[in-house]
């Protein structure tokens, strides 16, 4: 059986993760990776075992014999890298957020479609399968009409001055930092699951750390060794560590969200509870395979992620039997298999189960909206 050859451009946190996800299908075959150097390149591709590397991503998109490109650099080069790679004839895999500009996420949404080329932004956690088991719950009417939807997703990797990284950039992440970084996650699954839309919202952001201590040589470079005072330099912040928005959707549903990159004790929890007429369901992302139902009369459950207790749909996501938990490199699996499906028939779906580009467009839009609300202190509509 022919495989699917695939290229993977940007090696560094997810670029791998991407990689082994791809390789657990079976169907696909890595062949070749770029990563911002030649030497990079080499390393990586020899930490890997991917035989084809390159220091510059256009010779890769310059390989006919990949079909599908996988995107996963910093923000800043999504836009141009998806566009070269559709127009280039290959299928793409871009890491969120999608663009920085709205403008440049629709022009991929036309692009993708004026191609015909398959297109998906890895949200992947939307592939936790308690998390399509909720979204039927909804479908199927047992939450009933939602009231409320209200969470939060903390971290604490920016927790001290001296946490620093490229997203704290705005030229290489966007004009957001916390909300593009990780409240796009939980829109993205807050809209998918309750099957609404937010139709108006209200941001209070906040940046606790004004100053930065940006090192002045690669980290690893001290690893084991403590740093000195002149062995970094101080940056003003301009982009947030911490926000709250107030959401209304197109029913009579509200909704809020805190984010948070400081949030000592959190490494990444995106929890959220969603308040219906019949029931409640609440999810933790850091304990991803359980759902709590509440109910008003009779006893709260917690529905524990099997294949004989979900709905048939869900079992489509899950790999394992009950009590073999599945969690974060499993929902990449999943995600680029119902990818790769569609690849593989060759007949591209303008409605795929996938989050395609226009999910990214949507939270770009919506990042943008939340930017608008902070910086005019005011309601704005979508
Ligand atoms: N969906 C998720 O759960 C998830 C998780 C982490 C990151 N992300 C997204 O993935 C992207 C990358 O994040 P990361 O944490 O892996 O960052 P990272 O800094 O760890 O890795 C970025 C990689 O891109 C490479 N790179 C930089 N410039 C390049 C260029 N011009 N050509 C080729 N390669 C280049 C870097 O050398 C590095 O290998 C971001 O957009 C981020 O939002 C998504």
């Amino acid at each position: 059986m022919s495989k699917i050859k695939v290229g993977v451009i940007g090696t560094g946190f997810i670029g791998p993760a991407h990689i082994e996800a791809l390789r657990r299908l079976g169907n696909i075959d890595v062949v070749a990776l770029a990563d911002v150097d030649e030497e990079t390149a080499k390393e990586k591709a020899a930490q890997l075992s991917i035989d084809n590397y390159y220091g510059d991503y256009r010779k890769l998109l310059a390989d006919s014999a990949i079909q599908s490109v996988h995107i996963c650099t910093p923000n800043n080069l999504h836009y141009q890298m998806a566009k070269e790679a559709l127009e280039a004839g290959k299928h793409v895999v871009c890491e969120k957020p999608l663009a920085i500009t709205v403008a440049e996420a629709e022009e991929l949404v036309e692009l993708a479609e004026k191609e015909g080329l398959a297109n998906a932004v890895h949200f992947n956690i939307r592939y936790y399968p308690l998390i399509r088991q909720m979204k039927m719950m909804v479908e199927n009417g047992d939450i009933g009409d939602i009231y409320a939807i209200h969470g939060s997703y903390l971290q604490d990797w920016l927790f001290y001055a001296t946490d620093y990284n490229w997203r704290l950039e705005p030229e290489l992440s966007g004009k957001s930092c916390a909300i593009a970084d990780i409240g796009s996650h939980w829109i993205d699954l807050i809209e998918y699951i309750s099957g609404r839309k937010i139709v108006e919202l209200f941001a209070d952001f906040a940046t606790f750390h004004k100053i930065r201590k940006k090192p002045l040589k690669p980290l690893e470079t001290y690893a084991g060794k403590i740093l000195k005072p002149e062995d970094y330099a101080d940056i003003p912040i301009n982009t947030e560590d911490y926000a709250t928005v107030l959401f209304k959707f197109d029913t009579d549903a509200r909704g809020v969200l805190t984010v948070s990159q400081v949030a000592a004790g959190r490494k990444n929890r995106l929890y959220f509870e969603m308040d219906g007429s019949n029931r409640a369901v609440a999810w933790d992302s850091e304990n991803p395979n359980y759902v709590w139902i509440g109910r008003r009369d009779g006893n709260n459950e917690q529905l524990m992620k099997d294949p004989s207790l979900v709905f048939p749909e869900v079992r489509e996501l899950i790999s394992f039997p009950g009590g073999h938990n599945e969690a974060f490199g499993d929902t990449s699996k999943q995600l680029f298999k119902e990818f790769y499906a569609v690849v593989a028939t060759g007949k591209v779906s303008q409605q795929p189960l996938y989050p395609s580009f226009e999910a990214g467009l949507r939270e770009t839009v919506l990042c943008e909206k939340i930017l608008e609300s902070n910086e005019k202190r005011q309601w704005i509509k979508v």
